[in-house]
């Protein structure tokens, strides 16, 4: 099946799902899976707190979410000069996250952008109250924002190394801690981490981001121990090369040993058994997410989802 027909097929399923299911419950809809209906998505009267949600695969979270029928709070720092660029390579700025916003808004009217930091606690409370204040709850919370510095191991430094557990690490750790208070307040939640291959095998060139993805494993995996009893699921999604500016970047090619784009797809190609293309699309990480939050997530907890067109063959057991 081709990516537009995929697409196409999920967007029936989840209208579907939305104009039929209004308010429906993760159990009803578990139900009408039960029925039959295997496939439907809707997170119809769900709210959903997607971080780093300008670009990349934060903004796909977010549109997969909103097309699917939940309210959703995109939240990013969405400013350059308060997180050091790395060769060329910077967050995303204003501009970037007003146009994903109108995008998503294009799908919903239910959606809120809050400009907050996943280094700050305080910001991280905050932009749950505001959930709660506009939407009545929340039941959904992806931590996604993340950062990359590009150096070889002995030349790290403590700037590097710190900068980039600040964000993937600390980021996570606080945005599920803001959210846990509200998902209880509901009964149940769904905390959803991203990962990264980096995070399933040693890789060089990238500093600390792959021991902080293997560390967002460790974090995901015990708040899925911890809150297994408040009915609240903690998951991970490991993605492959996926095309955003972080993977696209100069720096991560300069990591890669390779130049231009054609060399990096080139050589990535072949690690990738399922694609018929070099890089993944954030939509395709976005389906695992809408899984994850959905009926069919609902009994599993404390996995790994290696979304990554089969790179994950050549390491997991
Ligand atoms: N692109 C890939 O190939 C790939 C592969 C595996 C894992 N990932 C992971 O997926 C996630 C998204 O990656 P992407 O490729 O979309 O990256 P991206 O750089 O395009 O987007 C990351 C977003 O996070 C935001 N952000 C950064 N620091 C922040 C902070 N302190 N507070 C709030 N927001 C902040 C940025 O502004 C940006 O909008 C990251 O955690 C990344 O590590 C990406």
């Amino acid at each position: 099946m081709t990516r537009d027909t995929q697409l196409n097929r999920r967007h029936l399923l989840t209208g579907a799902a939305a104009a039929g299911a209004a308010g429906a419950t993760f159990a009803s809809t578990a139900a009408a899976d039960q029925d039959g209906s295997a496939g439907l998505a809707s997170l119809s009267g769900k709210v959903a707190l997607v971080t780093g949600a300008a670009r990349g695969i934060g903004l796909a979270i977010s549109k997969a979410y909103a097309a699917a029928g939940a309210s959703v709070v995109m939240l990013d720092l969405a400013d350059p000069e308060a997180v050091p660029a790395v060769d060329g390579f910077r967050i995303a700025n204003a501009e970037e996250f007003e146009a994903a916003y109108q995008a998503v808004r294009n799908v919903t009217p239910n959606v809120l952008k809050v400009t907050a930091d996943v280094r700050s606690p305080s910001q991280l409370d905050e932009a749950v109250a505001q959930a709660e204040s506009r939407f009545g709850g929340l039941d959904i919370v992806v931590a996604n924002a993340g950062y990359v510095r590009w150096h070889g191991f002995a030349d790290g430094t403590e700037m590097d190394w710190k900068s980039v557990y600040d964000i993937n690490l600390h980021g996570v750790f606080n945005t599920f801690k803001a959210a846990i208070p509200a998902l209880r307040r509901r009964g149940g939640g769904r905390l959803i981490s991203l990962s990264s291959i980096g995070g399933r095998q040693g890789v060089p060139g990238n500093g600390a981001y792959t021991s902080s993805k293997w560390a967002v494993i460790g974090l995901t995996k015990q708040a899925a121990i911890e809150l297994g009893p408040d009915h609240i699921t903690a998951n991970a999604i490991a993605p492959g090369p996926v095309d955003t500016p972080m993977y696209r970047s100069v720096a991560q090619r300069r990591s890669m040993g390779v130049e231009t784009i054609e060399q990096q797809d080139a050589m990535i190609a072949p690690l990738l058994p399922l694609g018929d293309k070099p890089v993944m699309d954030p939509a395709d990480i976005a389906d695992a997410a809408l899984f994850l939050a959905g009926p069919g997530g609902g009994a599993i907890s404390g996995a790994v989802i290696d979304s990554a067109f089969g790179y994950n063959a050549f390491y997991t057991g």
